[in-house]
């Protein structure tokens, strides 16, 4: 495949977001051309999916979360990603496979490999060329949501014990592949956090 599939990790809070779109400006700057996309999310589907998974009033058990975002991301990398990286384009994602290992894998207790198993039919077995993973601890994460003025989705509902498992997977995920998953110190300005990423990027470049 052409294009780059590169993925942004980390806890709640931890900036992925406003990373995210600030590095679409900065490729753009170097001449290349990102489509940034978010999980769940990015297709007609997926943001349906999106606002089950999200809804604080649904009953939703691990098994059946871990299938919901996996079904999310399947639409998503049929429907975008795949054909994007096809045409040369790179691919900015805001969460992947990760996010599943961490959160449902680890946090839920489902077990990080029959996760990752799920995800390889999800995905047809792509892997992301890179992955930024935003490092921060989970009580900062936590205090910069409740910072934010809008209501806990189902998932940010979950206790500090949860986050700090999902902050332990995303730290073992790093250590076991270093080539791919690049460590962000999170706690930073983003300028800092944006120049950290461009770093961790470079030999991606054309
Ligand atoms: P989102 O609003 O995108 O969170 P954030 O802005 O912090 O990234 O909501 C995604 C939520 O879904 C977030 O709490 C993490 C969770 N999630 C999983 O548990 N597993 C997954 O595979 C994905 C993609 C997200």
């Amino acid at each position: 495949m052409a294009g780059r599939l590169v993925t942004i990790e980390g806890l709640d809070g931890a900036g992925k977001t406003t990373l995210a779109v600030a590095l679409e400006a900065a490729l753009a700057d170097r001449g290349v051309d990102a489509v940034l996309l978010r999980e769940p999310g990015g297709v007609e589907l997926s943001e349906r999916l999106r606002g089950l998974v999200k809804d604080p009033e649904l009953r939703i058990g691990g098994p059946a979360e871990a299938l919901l975002y996996a079904a999310a991301r399947a639409q998503l990398v049929e429907e975008r990603v795949r054909p994007l990286l096809e045409a040369g384009h790179w691919v900015l994602l805001d969460r992947f496979v990760d996010s599943s290992l961490a959160y449902q894998g680890a946090a839920r207790g489902l077990g990080i490999d029959r996760v990752r198993a799920l995800n390889l039919i999800a995905t047809g077995d792509l892997v992301p060329d890179r992955t930024l993973l935003l490092a921060l601890d989970p009580a900062a994460g936590r205090a910069r949501l409740a910072g934010r003025n809008d209501e806990p989705d189902r998932l940010e509902a979950e206790d500090a014990e949860f986050f700090g498992r999902v902050a332990r997977a995303y730290e073992q995920l790093a250590r076991e592949e270093p080539e791919r998953m690049r460590v962000i110190d999170a706690g930073r300005p983003a300028a800092d956090v944006l120049a950290a990423a461009l770093a961790e990027l470079e030999d991606l470049f054309p």
